[in-house]
């Protein structure tokens, strides 16, 4: 039935978009844009994440800034997103899949034991179940540290690793413990990136995030809507000054498929997505690192290899 939901553009306000049309099977569950693109036509702020992450990476809030704890949460709000699936409000959700024949089976086959009609609840677990069976095939990192076979990472691979976990410290925030490796911290820092668009108006703008958030303002739909805000990350979230411009580490599983990159998608390539992290991690550490042309090629050799 997740599946089903998945996939099912009736449950989009022009009938044309499904969760598939931005998370797309062949493309990691990501849509190779830069911002998602939803029903007609309107654009998003943030760059689309890849699903089977999720799970892999225990993720346990949602989003580029965090804003939800629970999954079932998450999976409600594209649908409702003015800029994504557009749908009015959860009770024409319940409508359209009610009207939907096939679901009443689906559901019926699902939760043999509960009462006659489909909730949301059982709409979010639905997709929920499916979201956490997405698993992204084995990678040859996986096979290297999982199955203990050395030959899984080219020599190339193998000094990226070594720059990764090293030098470069990459893995002190795109950890490498887990199994798989979540390849996150689970934490938010700062980005470097799309900050400088907003610097001139902050006062302003954290300002009005803070009165609206007195309002009770869904955060979700606010951010796809408005670009500026959307650049202030976790602080959306918080309100706490110290958190302006973070945004969750991402998980770096499968990166080398999931371009464009960073929450707002203004990297384009893995190269790019590289030497800014290279120069902005480090100058943030206070602790500037120089890589050599090879040293970046190797680096980028053991992304390939997640
Ligand atoms: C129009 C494109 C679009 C559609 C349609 C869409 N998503 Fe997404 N999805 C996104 C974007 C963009 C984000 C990141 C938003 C943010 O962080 O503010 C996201 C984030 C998510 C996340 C959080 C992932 C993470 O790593 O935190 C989940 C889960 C998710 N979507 C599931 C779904 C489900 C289920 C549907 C269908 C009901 C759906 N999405 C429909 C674009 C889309
Ligand atoms: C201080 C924590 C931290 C360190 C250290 C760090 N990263 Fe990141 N990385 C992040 C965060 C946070 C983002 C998301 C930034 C954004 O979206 O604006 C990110 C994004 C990325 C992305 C883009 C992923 C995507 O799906 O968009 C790549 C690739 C990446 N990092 C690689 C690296 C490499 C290589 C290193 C080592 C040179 C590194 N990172 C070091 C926290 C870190």
């Amino acid at each position: 039935m997740g599946k089903q939901l998945f996939n099912d553009p009736h449950l989009s306000a022009d009938g044309t978009i499904r969760c598939a049309s931005c998370h797309i099977p062949d493309k990691d569950y990501t849509d190779g844009r830069s911002v998602a693109i939803g029903v007609y036509g309107h654009s998003g702020t943030r760059n689309t994440p890849s699903l089977p992450s999720v799970e892999a990476a225990h993720e346990t809030s949602f989003f580029w800034d965090g804003r939800r704890y629970a999954l079932d949460k998450a999976v409600l709000d594209p649908l409702t997103n003015p800029v994504e699936m557009g749908l009015r409000d959860q009770a024409q959700l319940l409508r359209r899949v009610q009207q939907e024949p096939p679901y009443g089976r689906a559901f019926a086959q699902a939760y043999p034991d509960a009462p006659q009609a489909i909730t949301t609840d059982h709409i979010a677990n639905a997709l929920v179940d499916y979201v956490r069976s997405l698993k992204a095939p084995e990678s040859p990192y996986d096979r290297y540290a999982l199955l203990a076979d050395a030959s899984a990472l080219n020599p190339r691979a193998m000094l990226g690793l070594a720059l990764f976990k090293g030098k470069a410290r990459c893995a002190e925030c795109h950890l490498l413990k887990g199994t798989p490796p979540m390849l996150t911290d689970h934490a938010y820092h700062r980005t470097g990136v799309g900050l400088d668009a907003i610097n001139q108006h902050l006062p302003a703008l954290t300002q009005a995030v803070i009165e609206r958030s007195l309002q009770g303002a869904d955060i979700g739909n606010r951010v796809a809507t408005h670009a500026d805000e959307s650049q202030l990350g976790r602080f959306n979230v918080t309100q706490d000054p110290a958190d302006i411009g973070l945004f969750r580490t991402p998980s770096l599983r499968n990166v080398s498929h999931t371009a464009p990159y960073m929450h707002d998608g203004s990297v384009a390539t893995l190269d790019d997505a590289i030497d800014r992290e290279v120069y902005y991690r480090s100058l943030e550490a206070g602790r500037p690192l120089q890589l050599t042309v090879e040293e970046r090629e190797d680096l980028k050799a053991f992304l390939q290899a997640l």
